[in-house]
């Protein structure tokens, strides 16, 4: 059966199951219309928004995105600022909006190192939503796929030593199980808009076998339309695990 929502219909029996972005281009979309970068990350949330509920519209499961990486701290500090108020509203209105629309929000990376407000806001925010049945929406927030390597590894260690796991037992589900993304399946599809071509430290396990998908288009300016193209580009894709 196709799915109507374009020109062109999209074969829904071959779905991405998880679609992973990075919103990159913020800055880019915001300079070229002279205005501050700010107004460029707030572009970039509506975007998030009329995405998730087009990807849980279309039945796609599970959406991963990249909100704000290990490294973005290097940032100045009214931007990293900027970021995280922006990130509280999101979660905030995310318990009005997202939440009717059936949409599960969970955030993945170390939180530890968030405000206490936007820990508390997060913990809020997943509890309301965890029930619902629609897509899940992961926002990596402080999020390194090396850093959440090496946790996964110091736990796993810790587990050996402590908690009588054997070392015999450590295989790549296992490793899987100690991940942020633990019990999802690995990203089919990455997204990556603004014209970079490289995954800046995002899901690095979990995108051993992901197909990936590149456009010059600047986050805020990604339609539903752009995601359909790069849904129907991974219909076409043949995707052999290192088989044949
Ligand atoms: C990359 O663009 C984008 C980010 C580092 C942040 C992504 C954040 C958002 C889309 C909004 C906030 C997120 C949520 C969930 C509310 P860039 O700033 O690196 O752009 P540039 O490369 O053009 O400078």
């Amino acid at each position: 059966m196709g799915i109507n929502k374009s020109k062109e219909k999209i074969d829904a029996s071959g779905l991405p199951e998880h679609i992973a972005i990075i919103m990159d281009g913020n800055g880019r979309w915001a300079q070229k219309r002279g205005l501050p970068r700010s107004a460029g990350h707030r572009a970039g949330a509506q975007t998030i928004r009329k995405i998730t509920e087009f990807s849980n519209e279309i039945g796609i499961k599970v959406l991963t995105v990249y909100a704000f990486s290990t490294e973005n701290w290097k940032r100045p500090e009214g931007e990293v600022n900027f970021l995280m108020d922006l990130l509280l509203e999101f979660l905030k209105d995310a318990e009005r909006q997202l939440a009717g629309k059936n949409i599960v929000i969970k955030v993945i990376g170390d939180i530890k190192l968030l405000s206490e407000e936007i820990q508390q806001q997060i913990h809020k925010t997943e509890t309301l939503t965890q029930n619902n049945s629609g897509l899940l929406l992961n926002i990596a927030i402080n999020y390194g796929g090396r850093d959440e390597i090496i946790n996964a590894v110091k736990r796993i260690v810790s587990d050996v030593q402590y908690s009588g796991l054997n070392i015999e037992e450590v295989d790549e589900y296992l490793m899987s199980r100690y991940m942020y993304t633990k019990g999802l399946k690995d990203p089919d599809l990455i997204i990556r808009p603004s014209g970079e071509l490289r995954l800046s430290n995002f899901l690095l396990w979990q995108s051993a076998y992901s197909e990936l998908w590149f456009s010059n288009i600047n986050w805020p300016d990604f339609t539903t339309e752009n995601l359909l193209e790069a849904i129907r580009d991974y219909q076409q894709r043949h995707r052999r695990y290192g088989g044949i």
